[in-house]
């Protein structure tokens, strides 16, 4: 995480210390470094060099109009899964005709929103979905531009919750039903065929599996252009991990130049969707220590924020990495739990951790929360969501407010007839 970094004891990010941020908004925030973002958005566009191509944030791993207003800037689409993450993309500036639509589950409503918006593509992930939007397309009057997603059925080797493109799961096409719903949609006067489309997985740190799936995808390819239908784009999906730990990923750079060697012969625009390997590593979680309690042997320190403000550790066992805000001078680390203040005993940050001894009103880094932050929190135990600061140099900005107790009940009604 370069661009945070101690000086003089006190972590900093870019230029500004966490601690002033901390004094200004409180705690628990988010903090997100723009020059992380565009470093990385930047190391992709390089690994295409001159290679047509089209990068689209996926705006689930982070949906802030800031972070998506910053990408969108340096020339970045956006992969969108929903109605609301159109809304937001195109909020913030980004361009519809750089936005593609992927999901398993889109409502016929979504469908119309995003046809009348002028997306670039529909990644369609099953035959129903196809009929349904030919159908809303010939209501709308507009034709839909589509990719089938294809499941490629390579292993990414990566957690089973987030590998997508396996045959037993719920993600794609198998090669047969592409090959019919291609030939199928060719038929189809409410349809335009763009390309074709597959995701395998997320947190991946070799470069082998994506070549994989690239190799057969691009034997489908052959045998849809033998049905003399053509394709203009090809979409590699998301993907690429970044490192929590030890995890030593490809950069993006590196990865995308192996596809574009792979691409040589193929005459078409490349789409690549990734989230967390642009965001993951721009952001971290502030939170400060409430107490500090022993029970027996087990140490443990009780922060501000919980499962409910960055749910990766209690859901796949994910590794962030803590650091303490300000360094200390003693070199004397215990072993302890860092915990949020939900009811659940899942509800952890860090189990049995190497931390410098700390005491209550010490702040502490979750490092590498940038992707599947903030855009999986929840107000769980009715706790109002953090709020999120942006850097830019030696400047931050609140970029989302934190949530006020009165933002928990909006929307909420108590009818008059009694209980
Ligand atoms: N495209 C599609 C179709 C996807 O489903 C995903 C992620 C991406 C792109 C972006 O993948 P990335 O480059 O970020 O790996 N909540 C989990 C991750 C779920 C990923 C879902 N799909 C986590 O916190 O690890």
């Amino acid at each position: 995480m370069d661009h945070f970094q101690y000086r003089d004891g006190i972590l900093y990010c870019e230029d500004v210390s966490l601690e002033e941020i901390a004094e200004a908004v409180g705690t628990p925030f988010y903090c997100y470094s723009s020059a992380h973002l565009k470093d990385r958005f930047e190391a992709y566009k390089r690994g295409f060099g001159k290679r047509k191509h089209l990068i689209c944030f996926a705006v689930k791993s982070n949906s802030n109009l800031a972070v998506l207003n910053c990408l969108s800037g340096l020339g970045a689409g956006a992969d969108i899964v929903s109605g609301g993450e159109l809304f937001r993309a195109i909020k913030a500036g980004m361009r519809p005709e750089r936005i593609v639509y992927s999901g398993v589950g889109k409502t016929e409503e979504e469908m119309a929103y995003a046809l009348n918006e002028g997306i670039a593509m529909f990644n369609v992930e099953s035959l129903e979905e196809m009929a349904l939007l030919s159908k809303v397309s010939k209501k709308v009057g507009k034709k839909a531009p589509v990719a089938f997603r294809v499941n490629p059925d390579v292993d990414p080797k990566t957690h089973p919750y987030i590998s997508t493109g396996l045959k037993k799961n719920k993600f794609g096409l198998s090669r047969e039903q592409a090959l019919y719903a291609y030939k199928k949609a060719s038929t189809d006067k409410w349809l335009s065929i763009k390309g074709i489309d597959c995701h395998i997985g997320s947190q991946i740190t070799e470069i082998s599996p994506f070549i994989d799936a690239f190799r057969r995808l691009k034997d489908l390819i052959g045998q849809i252009e033998g049905m003399g239908i053509t394709l203009s784009h090809v979409d590699i999906g998301g993907g690429l991990g970044i490192s929590y730990k030890e995890e030593v990923p490809p950069s993006p750079e590196d990865y995308i130049s192996e596809m574009v060697k792979e691409a040589q012969d193929l005459d078409k625009t490349i789409i690549v969707e990734p989230g967390r390997s642009i965001c993951g590593n721009a952001g971290v979680l502030v939170t400060n220590i409430l107490y500090t309690k022993e029970n027996g042997s087990k140490r443990f320190y009780i922060v501000d924020a919980g499962m409910n403000d960055l749910g990766r550790p209690s859901l796949y066992d994910a590794y962030h990495e803590i650091r303490p805000v300000r360094q200390l001078n003693t070199e004397t680390e215990i072993e302890a739990d860092v915990v949020g203040p939900i009811c659940e005993t899942g509800d952890f940050l860090a189990r049995s951790r190497q931390l410098p001894q700390l005491s209550s009103g010490s702040l502490l880094s979750v490092m590498s929360a940038g992707a599947y932050g903030f855009t999986m929190a929840s107000n769980y135990n009715s706790r109002p969501r953090v709020s999120e600061v942006m850097v830019h140099g030696n400047r931050f900005h609140v970029v989302r407010k934190r949530e006020t107790w009165q933002d928990l009940v909006r929307g909420e009604t108590i009818p008059e007839e009694a209980c």
